[in-house]
C-alpha cells in the first residue's frame, strides 16, 4: 500500500493553514533550488498533510519567481502522493462570478520564462497532459465543498499567464472568446511539474474579478482581490479540513495514470 500524504499548496491568501495539527516545519532540499517558504507538516484527523506556501508569509514571491521545480520536488520528497492547488484566479464566465470556486480540469499554457520540466539533457521524457488533473482526487474535493456548503463547480479550463500585470482589454476579450473559465499566473508549470514527480494534482481556483473584460466591472484592481481573497481564503481553510478528515489513508490509484506518468514517458534509452 501507499500511504496517502497530502499536499496542499496556499496561493494569494492563503499562507498557513490553522487547522494543522502537531505542525513541524521541515527542512527539504532540492537540487533545483529552495522552496518557496519552509514546509509545515502536520495532521487533520488521521491524514498526513504538507503544507507549502506558493509566494511565502509577506507574498514575497512574484509568479515568474516562484521556484516550481524545487516546490514539487521537496513536495515529493515530503511524500506527498495527492496534492491540492489553492489559488485566485480572474473570471470570463457572468455564472462564475467572485466568490465562486472552480475545479478547473484543464490548462492552457501562456506561460514564457519559466523552468517547465525536470527532464531534458541527459534523460528525455514526454508525460502526457491531456488530462491534466486527477479525477478522483477531484470528486473529493467536490464532496468535501458540498459538504461545506461551498458554491464549486466542476470543469473549466484555466489559462496560465506570466503576468506580473493583469491581461490588457484585447488579451481579456480573446480568452473568454476561446471559451477559457479562469485565469491565473500560477497554475503552469505547476501541474505539469506534478505529473512528472507522479503526484495526483487537483486544481481549486477561487474567483476574485472578472478580469477587465465585463463592461458592467472595473478592470480588476490588486485591491478588488484582497476583498474578496479574506472571504475565500476561509472557505478554502474549511474546504481542506473536510477534505482531509475525511481523506483515505492510502493513496488510490488514479484513474489517468497520473501516479503513473513516467511508466511510457521516458524515451532515453537506458545506457545514452
Ligand atoms: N488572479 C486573480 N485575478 C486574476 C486576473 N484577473 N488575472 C490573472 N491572475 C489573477
Amino acid at each position: 500500500m501507499t500511504k496517502a500524504v497530502l499536499g496542499i499548496i496556499g496561493g494569494s491568501g492563503i499562507y498557513d493553514l490553522p487547522g494543522l495539527q502537531n505542525v513541524a516545519e521541515i527542512d527539504v532540499t532540492s537540487p533545483w533550488g529552495t522552496p518557496s517558504s519552509r514546509l509545515k507538516r502536520g495532521r487533520i484527523g488521521s491524514t498526513d498533510i504538507v503544507f507549502l506556501s506558493r509566494h511565502d508569509v509577506g507574498h514575497r514571491l512574484a509568479p515568474s519567481d516562484i521556484d516550481y521545480r524545487a516546490n514539487i520536488d521537496c513536495l515529493k520528497r515530503a511524500g506527498v502522493t495527492d496534492l491540492i492547488s489553492l489559488s485566485a484566479c480572474g473570471s470570463f464566465k457572468e455564472e462564475l462570478a467572485p466568490g465562486t470556486f472552480v475545479l478547473v480540469d484543464q490548462f492552457v499554457d501562456r506561460t514564457t520564462r519559466r523552468q517547465s520540466s525536470f527532464f531534458g539533457r541527459g534523460c528525455v521524457a514526454h508525460v502526457s497532459m491531456a488530462h491534466p488533473v486527477a479525477p478522483k482526487l477531484v470528486d473529493r474535493v467536490a464532496s468535501a465543498a458540498a459538504a461545506e456548503g461551498i458554491k464549486a463547480v466542476r470543469g473549466g479550463t484555466y489559462v496560465c499567464m506570466e503576468g506580473p500585470q493583469f491581461s490588457t482589454l484585447a488579451e481579456s476579450l480573446s480568452y473568454k472568446s476561446a471559451g477559457y473559465d479562469v485565469i491565473g499566473m500560477t497554475n503552469m508549470p505547476e501541474a505539469k511539474l506534478a505529473r512528472e514527480a507522479e503526484i495526483s494534482y487537483a486544481s481549486v481556483c477561487m474567483v476574485t474579478d472578472f478580469d477587465c473584460w465585463h463592461p458592467g466591472h472595473d478592470a480588476v484592481t490588486v485591491t478588488d482581490i484582497i476583498r474578496v481573497l479574506t472571504e475565500n481564503a476561509e472557505k478554502a481553510k474549511h474546504l481542506v479540513g473536510r477534505l482531509a478528515a475525511d481523506f483515505p489513508a492510502e493513496h488510490e490509484p488514479c484513474p489517468v495514470g497520473s501516479d503513473r506518468a513516467l511508466d511510457f514517458a521516458i524515451i532515453t534509452a537506458p545506457n545514452a
